[in-house]
């Protein structure tokens, strides 16, 4: 994608370095400049291109119209983070996108509660939004509150959800999801283990309604049980579509299911699903193909986190093996392919070549982990990504989409609230309209 050329676009008189360097020093100096800022980028909207000429010189006159200037030279700077893209079937204005964030406060039976509705539709001018991880059955649990797909309740629920973030405008797709093994008898379906590709207890607590209890050593999965969990995944993604999403994204990241059997500390099968590389990958390229099945692959993306030792994974050759992976969701034609580039329990990284990653999908490519306005701006603008999933940015602005166009300031985030409660920390981050 060419970037806009300032040097081309604006007269001599306002091309110079003192201006440009004076620029964005002032985006944070004061509600009155950030009200001209307003003003210049509701201008570039509505006519969808730059001031003709006369009108910038004449702007240029007044103290006021520097800012707006500045304005002007922001959005281009930063223009490929509001550039439109095309994700598969569906289209986005922008590419700030919501990554999936657990918050547990699903009702009674797990099913999201109208609350979740006005904090969804709050963000709907996200590019894209991707749900809170969904347990596909109720197996798949491994927190407490957090929603299902499973039963006609659940469905209604997420109608809700998906009502309002379309009638605000915005786009969500459902982020599907079994825990495997992150799971406590408490939760199973007569009290039985946790499932798992292999009986490996995995270090760390499950979140019950006791309160936290250390993880037990869980049950490896017959041969003949996992065509089974494949299925509940593509029923899942078709309760997906009846609930109104636009796609759905299946969840291989963060140590949960698809990860355990991927990983080869938790994965010591010796059946057609454990040991090589293609039979590691073999229980998610199964799941691929039954939900795009479903659903259609243009509907349809992955998360996947190549480094990520969270909840006690970890492979040996995470590049060859996630070049498999991104093989898979290449042949299947998925939508996107979504990117932890990191380590959420802050590990060492570096073992993952990322752009090769990219390059091998060939695809839409969507970057997480640690991203801010400027890192994501140069990254889409360098190629190297296509789009930036924010996550606890996208907890405490529901208008980030904004800030990032103005250059506004984030509001403090409260990690007390992330996970359970109510509004508090839910619905009643503030958004920029008192300017
Ligand atoms: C409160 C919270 C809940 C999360 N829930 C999920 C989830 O449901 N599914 C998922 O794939 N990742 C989840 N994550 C990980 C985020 O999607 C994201 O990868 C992480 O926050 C790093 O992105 P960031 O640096 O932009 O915050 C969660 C993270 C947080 C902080």
């Amino acid at each position: 994608m060419t970037r806009p050329s300032l040097d081309n676009s604006l007269p001599p008189a306002l091309n110079n370095d003192r201006l440009r360097e004076g620029a964005p020093r002032s985006i944070l100096a004061g509600r009155n400049r950030l009200r001209h800022r307003i003003i210049a980028v509701r201008t570039i909207f509505k006519c969808g291109k730059l001031p003709p000429y006369k009108k910038r010189r004449e702007c240029l006159r007044s103290e006021r119209s520097r800012f707006a200037l500045s304005t002007l030279e922001c959005f281009l700077m930063t223009a490929t983070l509001f550039t439109p893209l095309t994700v598969g079937d569906l289209h986005l204005p922008n590419r700030v996108l919501m990554a999936p964030l657990t918050r547990s406060r699903a009702g009674a039976g797990n099913v999201p509660q109208a609350i979740a509705a006005l904090y969804y539709a709050q963000r709907a001018t996200a590019g894209l939004i991707i749900s809170e991880a969904t347990q596909i059955c109720p197996e798949g649990q491994g927190y407490i509150l957090t929603p299902g797909i499973h039963s006609a309740e659940q469905v209604a629920g997420w109608k809700r959800v998906t009502d309002a973030v379309h009638a605000n405008g915005g786009r969500i797709v459902l982020q599907l999801w079994h825990v495997g093994r992150i799971s406590h008898r408490s939760f199973q379906p007569n009290h039985g283990l946790p499932v798992a590709p292999s009986a490996i207890k995995p270090a760390g607590q499950a979140y019950t309604t006791e309160g936290p209890v250390d993880l037990e050593t869980p049950r490896a999965l017959e041969t003949e049980e996992i065509a089974g969990i494949v299925a509940q995944y593509a029923t899942a993604a078709g309760h997906a579509m009846d609930a109104g999403f636009d796609g759905v994204e299946i969840h291989a990241a963060n140590g949960y299911l698809i990860d355990q059997f991927l990983c080869d500390k938790s994965n010591q099968r010796t059946d057609q699903y454990g040991g090589s590389i293609e039979n590691r990958a073999r229980f998610l390229a199964e799941v691929i193909a039954a939900v795009t099945a479903r659903v259609g692959a243009g509907r349809t993306g992955v998360r996947i986190s190549p480094e990520g030792r969270f909840n006690d994974v970890e492979d040996s050759a995470p590049q060859a093996l996630f070049e498999h992976v991104v093989a898979l969701a290449k042949s299947a034609g998925l939508a996107y392919l979504h990117v932890v580039e990191g380590d959420m329990t802050g590990g060492a990284v570096g073992r993952v070549d990322y752009l090769a990653l990219r390059r091998a999908f060939g695809g839409v490519y969507i970057a997480n982990h640690a991203y801010d306005a400027q890192r994501a701006s140069n990254a889409i603008a360098s190629g190297a990504i296509d789009a930036v999933a924010f996550g606890k940015d996208y907890i405490a602005n529901p208008d980030l989409v904004t800030r990032l166009l103005l250059g506004a300031p984030l509001n403090p985030q409260h990690p007390e609230t992330f996970y359970g409660g109510q509004a508090g920390g839910y619905i009643d981050y503030p958004a920029l309209t008192a300017l």
